[in-house]
């Protein structure tokens, strides 16, 4: 698994009809050339039947929306590390507020991925959460408060309490899992805000799927979380 530089921005293309097939395409190409131009870690987060369709395709970090915390065998229509890893996958998020598991789950799944040598952004939905699933050391925690998800209210701006307080509690357990939020977050100044709030990068849904435009909103988020990600490096 290679290292990821950061800032990090995580886009999940959800079930978005404009982000399967074709047009999950579409978007892995905007967010793999803007990647390349910037030079910041965009990953795409798709649904399991585009992992390999996108992966065949583009160098950009592919990851499952979901893992089930099955090794392999009789498991009708779940999703497996294993077929993830075979599809091209790089990781997986875990515990998204749309797709909840439990903790035992997340466990077992965090550690189902790291077998196969893939990377686990595992979801929380408050700082207390987050601890606990820092606690499982997985690659990345995002936080995201689901009242504000596909809100256009930016965590970052609303609560950023909760991302602080998230990056401590996590920091607590273990300094070395870095934190990512999400939720609401639309403009460039909401990526800004959540980096210097102490995360290392930002999950992004319907601002960027949605978008009219979504290379030029993608590389105005990249662009703040370089500016933020350097000044914030410079107070360091
Ligand atoms: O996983 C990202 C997410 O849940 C946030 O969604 O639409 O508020 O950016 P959105």
């Amino acid at each position: 698994m290679k290292r990821w530089s950061y800032p990090v921005v995580v886009l999940n293309f959800k079930a978005y009809r404009e982000a399967v097939g074709s047009g999950a395409e579409r978007l892995a190409y905007v967010a793999e050339t803007v990647s390349k131009e910037l030079g910041v870690t965009v990953a795409v987060a798709v649904q399991p039947t585009d992992v390999h369709r996108l992966s065949s395709r583009f160098e950009l970090p592919i990851l499952g929306q979901h893992v089930d915390p099955h090794e392999e065998g009789s498991w009708t229509g779940h999703v497996t590390a294993v077929a993830l890893r075979e599809a091209g996958a790089e990781g997986s998020l875990l515990n998204h507020s749309e797709r909840r598991i439990g903790l035992s789950e997340i466990a077992i799944a965090v550690e189902l991925l790291r077998k196969e040598g893939l990377r686990s952004i595992v979801c929380a939905d408050t700082p207390l959460t987050s601890k606990a699933a820092g606690a499982l050391r997985p690659d990345l925690v995002a936080v995201e408060p689901p009242e504000l998800i596909g809100t256009g209210i930016s965590v970052s701006k609303a609560r950023p309490e909760v991302v602080t307080e998230a990056v401590r509690m996590v920091s607590s357990v273990d300094p070395g899992v870095p934190v990512l939020c999400g939720a609401g977050i639309s403009t460039p100044e909401d990526v800004y805000r959540a980096i210097e709030l102490g995360t290392v990068g930002v999950l992004i849904s319907s601002a960027f799927v949605k978008s009219k435009d979504p290379q030029h909103t993608l590389t105005g988020f990249c662009q703040a979380a370089l500016k933020s990600h350097e000044s914030r490096s410079s107070r360091l």
